[in-house]
């Protein structure tokens, strides 16, 4: 299969570049190694799009949120998760649609803090459900037999050294084991789904 993968470099995208290694993989991120986009610029997804053609799968392994508590969480600060997680995700698909092969799929990340609350993920969650909303709504009307899943993962050990203090008591999981959730979704049959990786 010919895949997208946006934010390859990053923790989960390079394992998920690992365990799909077998595939043709496009590399993307604002400094991609094969294609160059930033999820956030209409403009900038759209040339992407126009410059690497048709592919069978398309994931999104990028998009942030800013932490902050309810009480310092100003619209300013909420508008990143909403134009890079929310926004940025929902964009890749509804304007790759028709970039994306019969029969293809696309795979999205929400995360575990909309479920399992934190400290100042609030923003996060947000985003996070809107995401896997998204999803489920869009699944039952994706055409040409084109299939979408989210994934959710849990803190992953890689990242816990740098989040810890923020996901007390989490019990993080390797990236390599988060990067399956994405092979099930590309590789498999289902959708609608939001894999949780917990
Ligand atoms: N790490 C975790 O423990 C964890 C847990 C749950 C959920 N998640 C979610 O999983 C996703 C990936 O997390 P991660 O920890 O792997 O992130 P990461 O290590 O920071 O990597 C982010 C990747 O996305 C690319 N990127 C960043 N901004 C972009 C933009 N505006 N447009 C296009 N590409 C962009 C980066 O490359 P460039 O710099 O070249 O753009 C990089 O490849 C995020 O949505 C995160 O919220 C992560």
């Amino acid at each position: 299969m010919r895949i997208l993968v946006v934010g390859a470099s990053g923790t989960i995208g390079s394992q998920i570049c690992k365990t799909l290694e077998h595939h043709d993989i496009i590399r993307a991120g604002r400094n991609g190694l094969d294609v160059t986009v930033d999820n956030m610029s209409l403009d900038s997804i759209k040339k992407m799009y126009e410059k690497i053609g048709k592919v069978d799968a398309v994931i999104n392994a990028a998009g942030g949120a800013n932490f902050a508590s309810v009480s310092e969480l100003t619209p300013e600060l909420n508008e990143r998760g909403i134009e890079s997680k929310l926004k940025g995700q929902i964009n890749l698909v509804l304007l790759g649609l028709d970039y994306v092969n019969d029969g293809g799929s696309f795979t999205l990340t929400t995360g575990v803090m909309m479920d399992d609350p934190i400290r100042m993920g609030a923003s996060a969650a947000m985003a996070n459900g809107g995401v896997k909303s998204f999803v489920k709504a869009a699944s039952i009307e994706m055409p040409r037999g084109i299939r979408i899943n989210s994934v959710s993962p849990t803190i992953v050990q890689e990242s816990f050294a740098r989040l810890e203090k923020y996901f007390v008591g989490f019990s993080p999981v390797p990236a390599s084991r988060v990067a399956l959730a994405y092979k099930k979704s590309v590789e498999g049959a289902q959708t609608g789904q939001n894999y949780e990786v917990y």
